[in-house]
């Protein structure tokens, strides 16, 4: 029998600080519920300058990885669409802040909130032909449409952290796939622009078109895996979009599947929805790291789901390339994923006022050839951005 491949563990880092919904609404003139039930989102997580996309990811990966991970990672791949360096990856900063073994090489991937999944599949590619080697796959984001815009309740920030090895403790992934490119402008950042640009009407329905070709290539491929699938998870830039998604298919007439099937079907995948989209609400979107988020809150939250399931991951990246994942749950994922560590994480956080907010949000760092300390924003234990000095990033570790 084939080697089992997929996530052996799986950790979330959040910035300490949030915006509750209600107080943006207030401050933008909208009404709250448009926020909160149209989008579907209670929360914004809000970064510090300190809390960069590196300081993220080595946060999010140092709560994972022991002495024996460090000795047996070939690969850091950091998946990001918030990079501050065109050339030198942020898996090299990791690297180091995390004292993986010297030999290992260290890359960064783009494709909007695709790339964490690419990097995930190419982690699991390496794995299956090392089957005693691991990989680190990063995603960190900083999610930034620029205050008082329609996409500003969507941001949010974090990061996901993932070691692929052979025989994972919570999910092994299925080696086919279905992926699909679509060349479209419905969300994209230039190199010259510090907020992306997006076609927000048209970037919702594209998703949902898209799905709905994946679902239906499926369909065709291969019916009785995707009759399999127990849940179905989704890249979730605001919480609604999953349930936009699950109603396209839904609505969606040509199925190779009866009436009753498919209505049995999404039975179950809008059953678990909610709870594979708890986590999300309290963050907002932080890009290519959402699915994977959505996948934590499934595992954690829903007790309808057990070891031996099959769940689907839908990933989207704008631009667009999509991809449908499949897997099945592992023995140890409860286990391997901490749910009070989880849970204490996100009730640590702190609320901010609406002119906090602003006040972080237009804090920009230094662009000169000086040396400046960065002034702490927390006291929060972990990996923070301390000082730049000549254009390089320097990072600290605070207890
Ligand atoms: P908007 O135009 O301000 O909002 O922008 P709206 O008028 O479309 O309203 C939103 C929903 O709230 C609607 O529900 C309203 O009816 C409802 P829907 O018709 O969609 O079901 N509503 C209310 N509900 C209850 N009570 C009320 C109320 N008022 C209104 N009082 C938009 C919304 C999402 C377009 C905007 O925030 C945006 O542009 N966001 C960013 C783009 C985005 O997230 N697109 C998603 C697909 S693309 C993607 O996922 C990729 C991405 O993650 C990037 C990447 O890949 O890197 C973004």
């Amino acid at each position: 029998m084939d080697t089992k491949v997929g996530i052996d563990k799986l950790s979330v880092y959040l910035p300490h600080f949030y915006l509750e919904m209600d107080e943006l609404a207030k401050a933008r003139g909208a009404e709250v519920e448009k926020y909160t039930i149209g989008i579907g989102q209670n929360k914004m997580a809000v970064p510090t300058i300190q809390e960069d996309i590196i300081a993220l990811g080595a946060n999010a990966a140092s709560l994972i990885l022991d002495d024996e991970d460090k000795t047996t990672i070939d690969q850091v791949i950091f998946a990001t669409e918030s990079s501050f360096d065109f050339s030198k990856a942020a898996s090299t900063y990791i690297h180091e802040l995390l004292e993986i073994q010297p030999f290992a090489k260290s890359f960064e991937v783009k494709e909007a909130c695709y790339a964490a999944t690419a990097a995930l599949q190419m982690a699991c590619d390496y794995v299956r032909l090392r089957p005693d080697r691991k990989v680190l796959v990063i995603s960190a984001d900083e999610s930034r449409y620029g205050l008082g815009t329609a996409g500003e309740p969507t941001q949010g920030a974090g990061a996901i952290a993932m070691l692929i090895s052979a025989n994972p403790q919570i999910f092994a992934i299925d080696m086919d796939s279905i992926s699909i490119t679509d060349n479209q402008f419905d969300f994209w950042r230039p190199s010259y622009s510090e907020f992306a640009m997006v076609e927000g009407s048209f970037s919702t329905e594209l998703y949902q078109d898209i799905f709905k070709r994946v679902m239906s290539q499926l369909e065709e491929t291969d019916p009785e895996k995707l009759s399999q699938i127990k849940a179905m998870t989704f890249h979730l830039p605001f919480t609604k979009m999953g349930r936009k998604a699950l109603s396209s298919y839904e609505s969606q007439e040509k199925s190779v599947f009866t009436k009753e099937d498919k209505t049995e079907l999404l039975k179950q995948w809008n059953g678990h929805f909610e709870n594979s989209a708890r986590l999300n609400r309290e963050v907002g979107n932080i890009y290519t790291g959402s699915l994977f988020l959505s996948f934590l809150s499934l595992l954690l939250f829903s007790e309808d789901i057990q070891s031996g399931d099959k769940v689907g991951l839908f990933s989207y990246g704008s631009g667009a390339v999509a991809e449908l994942l499949t897997g099945t749950i592992q023995e140890h994922y409860l286990t391997a994923l901490k749910k009070e560590s989880v849970i204490q994480q996100f009730n640590q956080r702190e609320a901010i006022t609406i002119d906090q907010y602003e006040q972080f949000y237009n804090e920009l760092l230094p662009a000169d050839d000086k040396k400046h300390i960065i002034a702490d924003s927390t006291k929060e234990e972990g990996f923070y951005l301390s000082e730049v000095d000549a254009h390089r990033r320097y990072y600290k570790y605070r207890n």
